[in-house]
């Protein structure tokens, strides 16, 4: 990228601050998501899967093991999945004391608590449907959660309050089905070839920033959609994606974006 393009696109970055500040409080806790407003993220990205009783929470990973202590508490329930938990027992879960100790007692969030806790911070969201194939009729339930929300769901896109994302693509055109106003994102890096199509229902293209070229951004913009990119947490590669034109940069550490865009 040329130093003007790189400077050019400064003022109108995105910065989404992945799974909360996750770099400095644990992932996808009302904590992390907290910290994320007061780190002047302009978007906080939390995923959201379904319980056993097809309640909404709030975490990355299919299993319950890597940030709760599901381990000690449920010993003989091992995979530990998700799907085979009540709310109720993933309420009694920590899921911060593996973070670090100032964090104990942090609960998995559900979604409608999230988006209380966070609905007159003035940050925006980027809410990821997790594995939906594993949870079918989950974007009907997203829906009548956003819908119980709707400070959520203001009509200007440019108040860009909300955008909806998934891997799994053909879940995203089944939510817009569901819910046309919101902005859809598509996760991965579909090939110039498939772009056209899925312009039809989706506002945004979401890669890995190690796939993204500035032919490729161009491409999506060409078709009216937007680029957000993921995970980059090094000044140097955020540097290098903005000078590639993207709209959004996913970050753990938002106040290191923050900083590269004022001029660090
Ligand atoms: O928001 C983009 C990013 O969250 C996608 O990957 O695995 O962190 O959910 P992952
Ligand atoms: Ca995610």
């Amino acid at each position: 990228a040329d130093a003007a393009a790189s400077t050019s696109n400064l003022g109108k970055v995105t910065v989404v601050a992945h799974r909360g500040a996750s770099a400095y409080a644990p992932e996808n806790t009302i904590a992390a998501f907290k910290l994320a407003r007061k780190q002047r993220a302009d978007m906080f990205e939390l995923d959201v899967q379904e319980t056993k009783d097809h309640k909404l929470v709030v975490i990355h990973d299919t299993t319950l093991a890597r940030t709760t202590n599901v381990e000690e508490v449920f010993p003989d329930r091992a995979p530990w999945r998700v799907a085979d938990f009540t709310l109720a027992e993933i309420r009694k879960l920590d899921a911060g004391s593996w973070f670090g100790a100032e964090y104990a007692g942090e609960p998995v969030p559900t979604l409608g608590e999230s988006l209380r806790a966070m609905r007159h911070s003035g940050i925006g969201l980027l809410l990821e449907v997790k594995s939906p194939e594993l949870y079918p009729g989950i974007e009907k339930r997203i829906a009548d959660e956003l819908r119980r929300n709707p400070l959520w769901l203001l009509p200007d896109p440019r108040e860009r309050r909300l955008v909806v994302q998934s891997f799994n693509w053909e879940s995203m055109e089944r939510f817009s089905d569901i819910m046309p106003g919101v902005p859809i994102g598509l996760l991965g890096t579909p090939t110039v070839e498939q772009l056209p199509a899925l312009a039809a229902y989706a506002d945004q293209i979401n890669p890995r920033h190690t796939d993204l070229t500035s032919a490729y951004v161009k491409r999506v913009h060409a078709l009216g959609m937007e680029v957000f990119t993921w995970t980059v947490n090094d000044p140097a590669a955020m540097r290098n994606v903005i000078g590639l034109g993207v709209n959004g940069v996913i970050t753990d550490k938002p106040d290191v974006l923050r900083q590269v865009l004022t001029g660090g």
